[in-house]
């Protein structure tokens, strides 16, 4: 049974040199596992010199590797870095950041398909129990998630995994490439189930500005850093480097997604689209994990580089993405929904945006943004949902060992 805490979404990220580094949220209790305990102290341990290590007592083929034509010095955990590393990037051990590997582990007990849940109730409530003005909402949030998780897999493996110089890290990121297309696949199925036509909510995003806003500005966002030939030797490059991922961190993926999905959590606590409730829940679980690595990582790697985050940057970051949330949301729920409006998703924002802040050991953008959604954290973590793996068609084998609280 996994001691990994999901929804340990608020507590602060300590303030850690990146030579002790200690965990952003959920991985403080994944960090006394045994593996975790061992590649720790693997971290810890002093550094060996080449070829007159521990090791080279015991393997004759270690010493002196210079003095072997063609032996390489063994990598030292003082050669990995974020990114700028000078350790064999093909090599996994010495650990420096065995966080990152647990992170990977526990990825790996979130695996389903969108085809295991049923979408037969949702057919049914779409067509039949969903007002207009829910209608509305409920394909439009489709629609801005289809594109925002096909975004998200670009960015991860193009912009961010392809920068990294342990491979630790570089380990995780490949498998959350893999869950954002698992998203987005998710998506498809539900668009599919419900016989949406797929050439009309695809396009959605384009032709409606208050949509296409988000994705605009996240495609400005990230569109430097995702080149190949950018330079992080560059100290202005590294600080935005930073920047672009803290945003796709900690706002994109921890504000923006969160967000996103909660005015179908507000349909689906009046028993309305539940099939599709459900598969997105199954995304939260990753969506936790990926915005829990991006924030520890952004904030190794400030430590790491001693960068110091231009705090107007930082505030400009905030401010756009409130101004791009504010359009989204009053477009999609120009007409409330029972129980859910436009004033109650940005006060949802603003909460969740403080919660991210103090992850990354920033100051909180919107002091005093109330939770006025209490609800919403229990109903995407599942909590007390006692019926949610009976309703998967088929029990898989690691979805039932995760712990949520
Ligand atoms: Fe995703
Ligand atoms: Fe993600």
């Amino acid at each position: 049974m996994s001691a990994f805490n999901f929804n340990d979404w608020d507590t602060p990220a300590p303030r850690t040199p990146s030579s002790a580094p200690a965990g952003a949220a959920p991985t403080s209790a994944a960090a006394t596992t045994t593996t975790a305990a061992t590649t720790a102290a693997t971290a810890a341990a002093p550094e060996p010199r080449p070829g007159l290590d521990a090791n080279a007592a015991r393997n004759p083929a270690m010493l002196a590797p210079e003095a072997r034509p063609g032996a390489l010095a063994p990598v030292r955990v003082s050669d990995k870095r974020i990114v700028n590393g000078q350790g064999d990037i093909n090599q996994l051990a010495p650990f420096k950041y065995p966080w990152a590997w647990e992170f990977f582990l526990n990825a790996n007990k979130n695996h389903w398909t969108p085809l295991e849940i049923s979408m037969a109730q949702d057919v049914h409530d779409y067509h039949h129990r969903l007002t207009p003005a829910e209608r509305h909402v409920f394909e439009n949030v489709l629609s801005y998630l289809t594109t925002s998780d096909i975004l998200a897999m670009r960015n991860i493996g193009l912009a961010v995994m392809e920068k990294m110089t342990a491979p630790e890290l570089q380990i995780y990121q490949a498998r959350q490439v893999y869950e954002e297309a698992l998203h987005t696949w998710t998506y498809q199925h539900c668009i599919e189930s419900l016989g949406l036509d797929q050439q009309e909510i695809y396009n959605r995003y384009r032709v409606v500005p208050e949509i296409h806003g988000k994705i605009a500005l996240a495609n400005r966002r990230l569109e430097r850093v995702m080149r190949a030939d950018f330079d992080l030797g560059n100290r202005d490059n590294l600080h935005e480097f930073a920047l672009s991922y803290l945003f796709f961190a900690a706002i994109f993926e921890g504000c923006w997604f969160y967000n996103g999905f909660s005015p179908i959590f507000a349909l689906q606590r009046r028993g309305l689209m539940k099939g599709t409730a459900e598969q997105l829940q199954y995304i939260m679980r990753d969506e936790v994990l990926h915005c829990a690595f991006g924030i520890r990582a952004v904030r190794t790697l400030i430590a790491e580089e001693e960068l110091e985050l231009d705090p107007q940057a930082v505030s400009l970051l905030w401010q756009e993405a409130e101004a791009a949330e504010a359009a989204y949301s009053g477009y999609l729920l120009r007409e409330p929904m029972l129980g859910y409006s436009a004033a109650q998703h940005m006060g949802q924002f603003r909460y969740i945006a403080n919660r991210r802040a103090r992850q990354l050991g920033l100051a909180e953008p919107f002091p005093g943004a109330e939770n006025v959604l209490p609800w919403l954290d229990e109903q995407a973590n599942l909590r007390k949902e006692k019926n949610f793996f009976e309703t998967r068609v088929t029990e898989y084998q690691t979805g039932g060992a995760l712990a949520w609280e």
